[in-house]
């Protein structure tokens, strides 16, 4: 029955768009209004609704669908409520909706269990009285605007929740390392030589030539032109070979197909690479030694976002999503669950479990016991780089000097003074370095 506080789910299924609109057009002084163009994900809606603890209360099924029609969903909806062993009180009502010339499945509809029917065309009167005989009444203006705005809430916070879903059950496309990356990062734990880098990398042609073009950029030019990749490298050293390879490799992960969220990505790549460099400054300085490289953790903590935002763009792309969703909600999401998805990229990866700890608590080390020392230099770059603006547009940025990774690392104010002048320098010169060779 209708609650007071609680306005009724509409779900409208049709594969005609005119007779969704009005439906929705009657509905929504009623209730909130979901709508689907065919039967499969009537059934999907449906079962989402359920999971997520907002079932629908009413469901206008037109029977004549192509593919799925509605008494195949009727009856699947109805198995799905036996399965879960729901009160006959608490089945979803559904009003069948058909063109006169079908009754003879309306019979089959009433026997498997439809509440109602309703012959097209229809008017509002009769849809109306239809909906308040099921017990509801017009919802008056004020509680329609409210229903409507906490709903809004609930689908985007729903967007959140689908893309832990399809995260879950493997229907998402996850980004990987590219071959040579991987074998590129085996060679390096192995601590091969410049000579055995090169060897690999030269077979990746676009590689080579950027990597060339690094090394004759204004910061490494030398009295030649470097012409091999061999040479390049050799000029470059290991360690900035290194620095760079990761830099590149991972610069497509920051691109993003639409315009929609363009300037969100390059503000993460901004942030990525200052972290980076930010996370060797301060393992640098403090003597700290680790096993894994912490550059390329720098780089990588915040990857989980770099899948929110292309997945969420695909859900606006399609219009699952509010392509005007505000940019506190989006970010809502992404804070929620960027660490959670970088943790589980990792894992897919056969990354280390520092790099699964850096991506899962890096912006709140409260979540775990286990502080490792590459987390809480991670913890201080990622806070350091945001305080001197480079990140995202985020609205509170922890004080540095409280921060808990600051204390932990007990470093002192000059140092952090030293530490901010050494990044700034470095981020132009990466950023002047990576602009001139043309990273792609
Ligand atoms: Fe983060
Ligand atoms: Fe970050």
């Amino acid at each position: 029955m209708a609650n007071e506080n609680t306005a009724p789910r509409f779900l409208i299924v049709d594969d005609e768009i005119a007779s969704r609109t009005k439906m929705r057009a009657i509905l929504s002084t009623f209730g909130v209004c979901e709508d689907v163009d065919n039967g499969k994900d009537a059934v999907e809606s449906f079962k989402n609704a359920l999971r997520y603890n907002r079932p629908f209360t009413i469901i206008a099924l037109d029977i004549n669908m192509p593919e799925m029609d509605g008494s195949g969903v009727l009856e699947l909806i109805r198995e799905e409520e036996a399965k879960r062993k729901t009160a006959p009180s608490d089945r979803v009502k559904v009003i069948m909706v058909t063109a006169s010339s079908d009754r003879d499945s309306l019979v089959t509809c009433v026997q498997l269990g439809c509440d109602d029917y309703l012959i097209k065309p229809f008017t509002r009167e009769t849809l109306s009285k239809k909906i308040i005989d099921l017990g509801f009444t017009p919802l008056d203006e004020e509680t329609l605007a409210e229903q409507q705005k906490s709903e809004r809430r609930m689908e985007r916070i729903d967007i959140g929740m689908e893309v832990m879903r399809r995260f879950a059950q493997g229907e998402m496309d996850l980004p990987r390392p590219s071959r040579i990356y991987s074998q590129f990062l085996d060679l390096v734990r192995e601590e091969a030589t410049i000579q055995d880098i090169a060897d690999l990398l030269k077979k990746d042609v676009g590689l080579t030539v950027v990597l060339i073009g690094v090394s004759n950029s204004v910061y490494y030019r030398g009295v030649e032109e470097n012409k091999t990749l061999a040479q390049a490298l050799n000029r470059m050293g290991l360690e900035e070979t290194k620095k760079y390879v990761t830099l590149i490799c991972n610069r497509e992960f920051y691109r993003t197909k639409s315009s929609l969220h363009k300037k969100t990505m390059e503000r993460l790549w901004e942030h990525s690479l200052a972290s980076a460099i930010a996370a060797e400054i301060v393992t640098n300085k403090l003597k700290l030694d680790f096993a894994d490289d912490i550059f390329t953790m720098g780089l990588l903590h915040d990857v989980g976002k770099y899948v929110l935002i292309n997945f969420v763009e695909e859900l606006q792309e399609k219009g699952v999503a509010d392509t005007d969703s505000s940019r506190e909600d989006f970010g809502e999401v992404m804070n929620k669950y960027h660490g959670k998805f970088g943790a589980v990229l990792f894992d897919k990866w056969g990354f280390s479990d520092k790099y699964i700890q850096t991506a899962m608590y890096h912006d709140d080390l409260s979540g775990t016991k286990q502080v490792s020392r590459e987390l809480l230099v991670i913890h201080f770059a990622n806070i350091l780089v945001k305080s001197m603006g480079y990140g995202q547009d985020e609205d509170e940025i922890p004080e540095l000097d409280q921060a808990a990774s600051t204390r932990h690392l007990g470093l002192t104010e000059s140092q952090i003074e030293e530490i901010k002048a050494e990044l700034a320098e470095k981020m132009e010169e990466a950023q002047m370095i990576m602009a001139e060779s043309a990273v792609p």
